[in-house]
């Protein structure tokens, strides 16, 4: 290199300094946050990742934008507003399944994994989505379902024609006269039974899920080989990752012995401890992902020792995962998603958080969620959906996802405070789930009124109303009939009526991702829990480098009281969702704070 080129390099660099390091700029506004103060540089964080760093925003195709009035979401929608998730300060877009699919689990099931679904559109629509989000400096995540396909596979299809077909060992088959093969269970069948009999061929198949959702045989190299070349088309066409859905099910001991007594009918923790699974994991690390710059993060519900096995860098697996401690509290043990009539503790809450948080803190990465396709509104079941509120409580659980050491898996709709829609009846629910679990209650004579109650809370369906853009027929999503029915709140909750509004909940959204981006203490700053016996104020510390924050969040509908043991005296407010935000730790009902420490 020449000195000409190095002096300029050197100048280049001293430029990018000064600007990390730029000194605060005050505010008096309390209720804005302040410029923070560089606390490491860039290469002083060890691990630095541009996912760590990123906000995922979670969009369920099917109800985000309808473009030509089948009123079903498509991707020509999505593209139609991307001017709108770039405005939210999000980073990455994660998409549930949009390949082909006969929907019997909305997309769950792919019936061919490099063709896009119909109701969506084709791929010229994905390919301008893509270009036009790279456009934006959005990033695209997919959905990898691989532990099963839709029954309408070509696989499929073909497996099932004989016994000596070559697809046959792509799936699971048990042949009749080796008796009835013993006892696996299926989450979404109406007899909870995950073998099916197909008279075809005289075999059982195994479906830990639908009936026409069939396991695939991962020990078989071949169905590997064929998930590999198939991530790679994706990956070459330039997207940024995939969520893999159940990923930790695909390996299975195919003799198909007795659930071992340790798992005491836990059967999402036993499948989740088949024979290979990690072997499988380092292969298509080895053969895929560790060639492309993306992102990867399984649904894996395994406890927070074993998730290390997945997500540590040394492991060469996957970057993250996401648990379900969280969203599984509140409800009756082993049951159908029946709401506990005490409710869940705050105390309860942040333990785990607290340990999940904790868990990752020299090694491993997390992820944070309350709301997603597969659960209710978040300010429903995690906040007050009221009237009164609503808004409020949404902007208080926003402050949590955005300001704890994870990173952040946002569900679209949360930025407006969407809440549950609680269908009454049976009939207006379209899922899966839902529908056969209601029917197996019915089968087996139990009681319906108090299924459908705790539907009201828990159902999937609750999170994949229609989004609410405008005040206009169907919300703006549809100009045809709506897939599912649209929340009727959608007249004063929508997108039009909140970007008027400077204090909605879809601004306070931009200024929380503002902050986060501003500030990296955010991201990888050490968590500390204070005041973990108090049952209505939820405190903790993010410090780094001598640069401390500290977050004050109270879930309940009453004034209460942070006992940090903090000196507050010189604490400054980046952000609050009250006008007036709280300076000395006594919190109005639901409000949230996010100040910075004095030293
Ligand atoms: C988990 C997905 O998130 C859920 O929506 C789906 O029904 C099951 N896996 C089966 O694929």
């Amino acid at each position: 290199m020449n000195n000409r080129k190095m002096l300029f390099l050197a100048a280049v660099s001293a430029l990018i300094l000064t600007a990390a390091c730029q000194t605060p700029t005050d505010s008096n506004n309390q209720n804005t946050f302040v410029n923070a103060p560089a606390t490491k540089t860039a290469d002083e964080i060890p691990n630095r990742q541009w996912w760590k760093e990123a906000v995922v925003y979670q969009i369920y195709p099917r109800s985000f934008k309808d473009t030509n009035g089948d009123g079903v979401g498509d991707l020509k929608g999505i593209t139609s507003k991307l001017d709108y998730v770039q405005s939210l300060g999000v980073d990455v877009i994660w998409l549930n399944p949009i390949f082909s699919s006969p929907n019997d689990d909305n997309g769950y099931d792919v019936s061919d994994y490099q063709a896009i679904m119909k109701d969506f559109g084709t791929m010229a629509d994905f390919d301008e989505l893509l270009k036009a989000a790279h456009d934006r400096k959005l990033k695209i995540v997919l959905d990898l379902v691989a532990n099963h396909s839709s029954d309408e596979h070509r696989w499929f299809q073909e497996s099932r024609k004989s016994r000596d077909n070559p697809y046959r060992n792509y799936y699971h088959w048990w042949d009749e006269e080796k008796g009835k093969p013993n006892k696996r269970v299926s989450f979404f069948d109406v007899n909870g039974d995950a073998w099916k009999y197909d008279e075809a061929t005289k075999s059982y198949y195994l479906h830990i899920f639908s009936q026409k959702q069939p396991d695939l045989n991962w020990e078989n190299p071949k169905v590997r080989q064929e998930m590999y070349s198939m991530l790679k088309f994706w990956f070459d066409k330039g997207v940024d990752g995939f969520r893999m859905d159940v990923i930790a099910f695909i390996s299975k001991d195919t003799t198909f012995p007795p659930i071992p007594a340790e798992y005491n009918d836990n059967w999402g923790a036993f499948y989740s401890n088949g024979p290979h699974t990690h072997e499988y994991l380092q292969e298509m690390n080895r053969e895929v992902l560790s060639k492309y710059d993306i992102m990867t993060v399984g649904e894996i519900g395994v406890s927070a020792e074993d998730a290390h096995n997945f997500v540590d860098e040394d492991r060469r697996e996957l970057d993250m995962m996401y648990h379900f401690d969280g969203v599984g509290l509140g409800y009756l043990p082993n049951s159908k998603k029946l709401i506990d009539p005490n409710g869940w503790k705050l105390t309860d809450f942040k333990k785990i958080y607290s340990k999940w948080s904790d868990n990752f803190d020299q090694k491993g990465w997390g992820t944070i969620y309350l709301g997603n396709h597969d659960q209710p509104r978040m300010v429903t079941r995690w906040g007050n959906d009221a009237p009164e509120f609503r808004e409020i409580s949404s902007k208080m659980l926003s402050t949590f996802l955005m300001t704890m050491r994870s990173t952040p898996y946002y569900y679209f709709g949360d930025e407006l405070g969407m809440n549950n829609i609680k269908f009454d009846k049976i009939e207006d629910y379209k899922d899966i789930e839902s529908i056969n679990w209601y029917k197996g209650i019915e089968k087996g004579g139990g009681d319906l009124k108090q299924f459908l109650e705790s539907q009201k809370i828990a159902a999937r369906d609750n999170g994949r109303t229609p989004f609410q853009w405008e005040n206009t027929a169907n919300a703006g999503f549809t100009t045809g009939a709506p897939w599912l029915k649209v929340n009727p709140n959608y007249e004063t909750l929508n997108v039009a009526a909140q970007e008027k509004n400077a204090e909605s909940p879809l601004n306070y959204f931009r200024k929380l991702t503002t902050l986060r981006k501003k500030e990296l203490t955010l991201v990888y700053g050490k968590y500390t829990l204070l005041d973990a016996a108090n049952e209505s104020v939820y405190a903790y510390t993010r410090a780094m480098n001598g640069r401390k924050l500290l977050i004050l969040l109270n879930f309940k509908a009453a004034e209460a009281t942070a006992n940090t043991g903090l000196d507050l005296s010189k604490a400054k407010v980046l952000l609050g969702n009250y006008a007036a935000p709280s300076t000395d730790g006594k919190l109005k009902p639901y409000e949230a704070v996010v100040m910075e420490l004095g030293n």
